[in-house]
């Protein structure tokens, strides 16, 4: 999704906007541009359809761009096709302000229509024009940036985080932000505003995160914030641990692998500081030991692979602590009268804390009583600062926009809720708490050993890859692992694929079985092997061809039927997946390569998704 930096300094700030926007590449983006207020106090803008390198070599590196307060922008299309005149910053028809913007203005129609018949001119398709145009309109009639900045947000809707500069005003941005994120980075002599912080780590790592409704100006010495009624706002600033080598690919050809890599170090930074003398403890839950006791119902809600992880929370909680368990999608969860109250818990998952539907769903939870719960990644997101409860899953910024290490993170944490909960209800032996707590130990070392397995994926997927269709089958948690092994393959190998409970095939998927389709079968769960064995057996006779994953002492099962065996070892089935989805991740990054994929950008994919 979109992505804004902004500069006011004393350096050059058409460099620091490129390496800025740079840093922001892997949330997503089709164009992007610089604005800046240039030694002679007009504004220049450049932007392109494109990457940041088409931007750099327009713009020479932004060597002949003299100027010290500057904002870029990364687009991702969402009103107006990706172009030169539709990139951001976009400007008002008298050149006087220049705005970068994510989010979207929903009233923007009504909006131009009734500037255009006060003799406004538009360039581009954007709602974000709209915002530059409005801007100006109000400077005109109140001579004042700030007057017109407040009248301008009293008449826009939506969802925006803003970064606006003006002729009128050489070394200051001025910020805005509703439902969509932003944040100030502190310096010295000079201060930033970004929309995520992996774009200023190489600047600062004292940080404030904005509020909804609160305005920003902010200068080389100064930062001044304002709330909705334009009165002064004390904020707090935050230090950021993340370095900025884990925002680098250090070696590694694509961040995606990088990131798969890192899983055993990230799974242990998520269990060591919530595991002291082997008992799991959750600091976040310390105010509220009885929790899980007037709990009735829980939710898991989340969107694409955070939707999966809560759907093996689902399979893990309903086991263990017999409370009725559902995952739901975000997108969902609002529309569908979710039946939620003071006894319910909704547990919010996210990475980025700022996908637009799990926080609509968060807020709709919160209004019908429920106690939320938000298991996320980025510190001081937006889900997370709205949650009655945040977990961190620390696992470092992930780049990639396919998530991974995030994912397997998620896994462990809501595993470690299970058991923290059943134990709360006394629904967990003391020994198999015991037995949870030494595997949950040794997990970061039996992933080592299945990472260690990479040259015998790498192979498989050599063999694989130019299949049109694969499908993926597993009963109970390797169903749930199955919808992740799937949407990992086609997000970034483009190749079709879906994810089925095993049993459900012949409902009447089993008719598209033929020569030609690979199915990847997923047989981990001990009790259920036999049974998907038999699933992998009706799709065989069909003529499909069977990838099998199962554990190292199974493997002699499968190998008659399958033409290539992923073994993963075993562990405690709350850990299970945290190994078998190793292979997979490493099985869809290679099938990619192999078809020469932009691995870490997916086409039409965005890392964090604002819009709904
Ligand atoms: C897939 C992927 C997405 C995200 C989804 C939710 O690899 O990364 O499906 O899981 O967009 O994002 P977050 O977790 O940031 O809420």
């Amino acid at each position: 999704m979109c992505g804004i930096i902004g500069i006011a300094g004393k350096t050059q700030a058409v460099p620091v906007l490129l390496d800025g926007l740079e840093k922001l590449e892997y949330r997503g983006y089709d164009s992007a541009g610089v604005a800046v207020i240039t030694d002679d106090g007009t504004l220049r803008v450049e932007k392109c359809k494109g990457r940041i390198a088409v931007l750099r070599e327009k713009t020479d590196e932004g060597a002949p761009i003299t100027g010290t307060t500057g904002i870029g922008h990364t687009r991702w299309a969402t009103h107006g096709e990706p172009s030169d005149i539709n990139a951001h910053p976009q400007m008002g028809q008298e050149g006087i302000v220049a705005v970068v913007h994510n989010g979207i203005i929903e009233n923007y129609r009504e909006l131009k229509q009734s500037l255009e018949r006060s003799g406004r001119v538009f360039q581009s398709e954007t709602d974000t024009e709209v915002v530059a145009q409005l801007m100006e309109y109000y400077y005109d009639m109140y001579h004042d940036l700030m007057d017109a900045v407040y009248a301008m947000l009293s008449r826009i809707r939506g969802s925006y985080a803003l970064g606006i500069l003006s002729s009128d005003a050489p070394g200051q941005i001025i910020a805005a932000k509703k439902d969509a994120p932003l944040l100030i980075g502190y310096g010295e002599g000079e201060n930033f505003i970004a929309s995520d912080v992996t774009a200023l780590l190489s600047h600062t790592r004292t940080v404030s995160y904005l509020d909804d409704d609160e305005v920003a100006v902010i200068t080389p010495e100064s930062v001044r914030i304002y709330d909705a009624g334009r009165l002064p706002v004390t904020k707090e600033k935050h230090a950021v641990e993340w370095d900025v080598s884990s925002a680098e690919k250090g070696g590694y050809a694509h961040f995606m692998l990088k990131e798969i890599m890192e899983q055993p170090d990230a799974v242990r930074r998520t269990f060591s500081p919530r595991l002291q003398d082997s008992r799991i403890e959750f600091e976040e839950l310390a105010g509220v030991p009885d929790l899980i006791k007037n709990i009735s119902r829980i939710y898991l809600v989340g969107c694409g692979s955070a939707y999966h992880v809560g759907v093996v929370g689902k399979y893990m909680m309903e086991k263990l602590l017999r409370i009725p368990a559902e995952a739901v999608l975000g997108s969902e969860f609002r529309y569908c009268d979710p039946i939620v109250g003071p006894d319910t818990l909704v547990i919010v998952i996210s990475q980025s804390g700022e996908t637009l539907d799990s926080m609509a769903a968060l807020r709709e939870a919160k209004r019908r009583g429920a106690t939320v719960l938000a298991v996320v990644n980025v510190i001081g997101s937006s889900i997370a600062r709205e949650a009655d409860i945040v977990i961190y899953t620390w696992a470092g910024p992930e780049i990639a926009v396919a998530t991974t290490k995030a994912y397997s993170t998620q896994l462990v944490l809501l595993s470690m809720l299970t058991v923290y909960f059943a134990e709360k209800l006394g629904k967990i032996s003391s020994e198999d708490y015991g037995r949870y707590v030494n595997d949950l130990s040794e997990l970061p070392g039996k992933m080592e050993t299945t990472l260690g397995n990479i040259g015998n994926i790498q192979k498989t997927a050599s063999l694989s890859f130019n299949h049109d269709s694969v499908f993926f089958i597993g009963r109970n948690l390797d169903y749930a692992l199955g919808l992740e092994g799937s949407l990992k393959l086609k997000e970034i190998s483009y190749i079709h694929s879906e994810s089925y409970a095993a049993g459900e095939l012949k409902h009447g998927t089993i008719s598209l079985m033929e020569p030609g389709v690979l199915v990847v079968t997923l047989a981990t769960c001990s009790s259920l092997i036999e049974k998907t064995w038999s699933n992998m057996v009706e799709v065989t006779t069909r003529g499909a061809d069977v990838l099998a994953l199962t554990t190292e002492d199974n493997v002699s099962r499968f190998s008659e039927e399958a033409s290539a065996i992923l073994p993963v070892p075993s562990t405690n089935e709350l850990l299970q997946m945290n190994l078998n989805i190793i292979p997979l991740q490493l099985f869809a990054y290679y099938v990619a390569l192999n078809r020469g994929c932009d691995i870490d950008k997916p086409r039409n994919l965005a890392k964090s998704v604002t819009v709904e």
